[in-house]
């Protein structure tokens, strides 16, 4: 059947008034109507209009909503409406588009990482050492050559009866998840594919001269593969195919976002956080060994924070590394990139305490290994 723009002129106007006024069907839901009858169809935009101002009933002091009535009803149309907010200068919708079908089958097609089982917790005393990754935050288009000079560094110069990795999360920055970036230019081209697989090379990288090394491999989720998760939580239809699991960390055990993981006496996690504010603890690093109160390693912020005192002559340590990366941030600005970047060697721990910590920066990997 053919469209007739206009409500006035059609011949069906009658009609549709009372699918509106009688029926409480919509545009959306009477143009259906007409089309499932044979009965010329009618612009969308122009019914939902029409009906507004002529069919709809209105009291004193009601809000014209009939744009926004318009908007949902296309809204609609992109995907999933996920809130709507109200106020008396106008109104926004936030949508989440539907995937295509072949976007559904490619994110089900993309291989799980394999589950390793969580071990407890482990301590030792003496020829311990800890090689921290702070966050590498690897997307496509960002460097990656810093992560074969770290596999190398390692290989070559640690060693001891236990030797744990640890990597500090942001390892995936799913810079296509980012709400912080939504809406403004960095977000051109992004996507959720992508971040995936240059995670995933990235961490090869990183893994390149480790995969018959006997150590003891941890890997802490952070915010950014977190994004993962948030995604799923907004809009469930994504359920199963947007997941973590897609993050490979081959042999390294995995630890849930914030979870809190204790080696030898020292706690680590991506960040601590204020409990009753859910933020995570800045400031100096020594007000923040004093909060925690005990020998802690966070990542999450760029640059280096050190600590050490001595409670009953027991040593604790606060460490805050968030940065092991040769890009720049763009949300920094261009003078905010004058931050210490590299990976740190604890050795010798004893039950908490590290008497010779070692930061090794990303300028002197570069020099070893370029
Ligand atoms: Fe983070």
């Amino acid at each position: 059947m053919p469209k007739i723009t206009g409500v006035a002129d059609h011949p069906n106007k009658d009609l549709m008034e009372d699918l509106w006024r009688n029926q409480g069907m919509r545009a959306k839901k009477i143009i259906t109507y007409l089309e499932e009858h044979n009965l010329p169809t009618v612009s969308y935009k122009a019914l939902g209009k029409y009906g507004q101002r002529n069919w709809t009933e209105k009291k004193e002091g009601d809000l014209d909503l009939t744009d926004l009535d318009i908007k949902l009803q296309e809204a609609e149309d992109l995907g999933i409406i996920t809130r709507i907010s109200l106020s008396k200068t106008g109104y926004s919708i936030s949508v989440t588009p539907k995937l295509p079908d072949e976007q559904v089958e490619i994110l089900q097609s993309i291989p799980k990482a394999p589950r390793k089982p969580s071990k407890k917790s482990k301590s030792s005393s003496g020829n311990v050492t800890h090689v921290i990754i702070p966050d590498t935050q690897v997307e496509p288009g960002r460097p990656i050559d810093h992560l074969w000079w770290a596999s190398a560094y390692i290989n070559d110069h640690v060693d001891n009866d236990v030797v744990r990795l640890i990597h500090l999360g942001d390892h995936w920055n799913m810079g296509s998840l980012s709400s912080y970036d939504r809406g403004k230019g960095y977000m051109e081209g992004r996507r959720y594919l992508a971040d995936i697989n240059s995670g995933n090379e990235g961490f090869k990288a990183l893994n390149c001269e480790l995969v018959d090394k006997k150590f003891d491999k941890h890997f802490l989720f952070g915010n950014h593969e977190n994004r993962i998760n948030k995604a799923v939580e907004n809009d469930i239809q994504l359920d199963g195919l947007l997941t973590t699991e897609h993050c490979d960390t081959m042999d390294w055990q995995r630890h849930n976002f914030l979870d809190i993981v204790d080696l030898d006496g020292i706690a680590y996690s991506h960040y601590f956080y204020n409990p009753t504010t859910s933020k995570p603890y800045g400031g100096e690093i020594e007000g923040r060994l004093k909060t925690i109160g005990r020998s802690f390693v966070m990542g999450h912020q760029q640059g280096l924070k050190f600590a050490a005192r001595y409670i009953q002559e027991k040593q604790q340590i606060g460490i805050a590394a968030g940065s092991f990366y040769e890009h720049q941030e763009h949300y920094m600005g261009p003078q905010g990139t004058g931050y210490w970047r590299g990976i740190i060697v604890l050795h010798d721990i004893d039950n908490g305490s590290c008497e010779n910590p070692q930061f090794i920066s990303i300028e002197k990997l570069k020099r070893m290994y370029a």
